[in-house]
Parts: C-alpha cells; structure tokens; sequence
C-alpha cells in the first residue's frame, strides 16, 4: 500500500483545487490511498506527512506565484525537526485554474521551495487544470471526464515511481 498525502492550497468552499483533489484521491489507482489534509490547523501535519509515502501539492495560483496560505503550511511543516521529513520525499504538483495556463506559473514557482527542502519532485507528468471554471460544478467537484482520465493517469503515474498501485 501505498499513501500519498493530498495538500489543496485553497481554504475557498468551492475550490476548484480541493475538488481537484478529491478528484485525485477517488482516482487514485488499488493499492494506493491519498490521504486528504486539511491545511487549517497548520502545525498539525509533520505526522500526516512523516506517515506518507508521497506529498500531492495542490496549488492555486495567485498573481502568478504560489498562494501564501499553501506556502505558509510548508513553511510551518519545515520548521525545526519538519525539514527531515521533506528529505527525499516525492512530491508532485497540480493545479487547476479559471485561466488559460491552469497553475504554469504557480507550478513552476514551487520548484526552488522543493529543492530547499531536498525533497524528490516527480517531474514525469504535469497536470495543469485550466479554464476550470467549466470542468467543475458549483460545489468544486470535478464534472469533466477527460480531465478525470488525465488525472488518474498522473496519481497512478506518480504513485508508480513512488513504488505503489498498479497502473
Ligand atoms: C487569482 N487567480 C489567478 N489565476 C491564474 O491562473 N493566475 C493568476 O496569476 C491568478 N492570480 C490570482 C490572484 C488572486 C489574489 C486571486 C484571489 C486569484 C484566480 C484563481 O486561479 C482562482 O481564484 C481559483 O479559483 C483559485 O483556486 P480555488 O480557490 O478555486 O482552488
């Protein structure tokens, strides 16, 4: 078995990168389990992210960067004795948004925060999500099945290289 932590970078209700999430997780293929965490109660996730075979980072993006609340989670879980668990940890990005590049910048702006914290980004697929706003439903559930099909294959793509589900 094999366990992926999910983190969305959007407390929004409605978020399209929660529903994306949540997308990812009930794609995720047997053999594997993505793990959903809630990025409020922010210095309670070394634990989740200890207990995890993989990080699945689920960014917004704002003004083209990464959004500060989901950096601000990282930034907490990395303090003190948090940075030995980024150590080599996989870690994959996605991102869905309203625009025409679905999180390209944000996505990208993450890479110097992974290399500092000397985790071992999965670089083998990329999923970007745009003009979300007509893939999701009001609730920000995913309603879109090709981009559920391209989702699936990125958590089974990124789940393999960690060792786990069958693809
Ligand atoms: C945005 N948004 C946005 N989208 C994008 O593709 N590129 C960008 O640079 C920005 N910049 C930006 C700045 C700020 C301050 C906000 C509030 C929003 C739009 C953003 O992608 C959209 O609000 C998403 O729906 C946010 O994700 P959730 O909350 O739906 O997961």
């Amino acid at each position: 078995m094999t366990t992926i932590l999910g983190l969305s970078g959007s407390l929004r209700r409605a978020s399209l990168n929660s529903g994306l999430l949540r997308a990812a997780a009930e794609a995720a293929p047997e053999g594997v389990t993505i793990t959903i965490g809630d990025i409020a109660p922010v210095p309670l996730y070394d634990g989740d992210l200890e207990a995890a075979d993989g990080l699945l980072l689920v960014s917004p993006e704002y003004n083209n960067g990464v959004p500060g609340v989901l950096k601000n989670v990282i930034d907490w879980m990395s303090c003190g004795q948090g940075m030995a668990i980024f150590k080599g940890k996989p870690v994959a990005v996605i991102g869905a948004s309203p625009g025409n590049f679905g999180t390209a910048h944000a996505q990208s702006h993450w890479l110097p925060v992974l290399r500092m914290l000397a985790t071992r980004p999965w670089w083998e697929g990329r999923l970007m999500v745009s003009r979300a706003g007509d893939l999701f439903d009001d609730q920000g559930n995913l309603t879109d099945d090709k981009t559920r099909e391209r989702l699936a294959e990125f958590v089974a793509g990124f789940a393999g290289s960690i060792g786990g589900g069958r693809s």
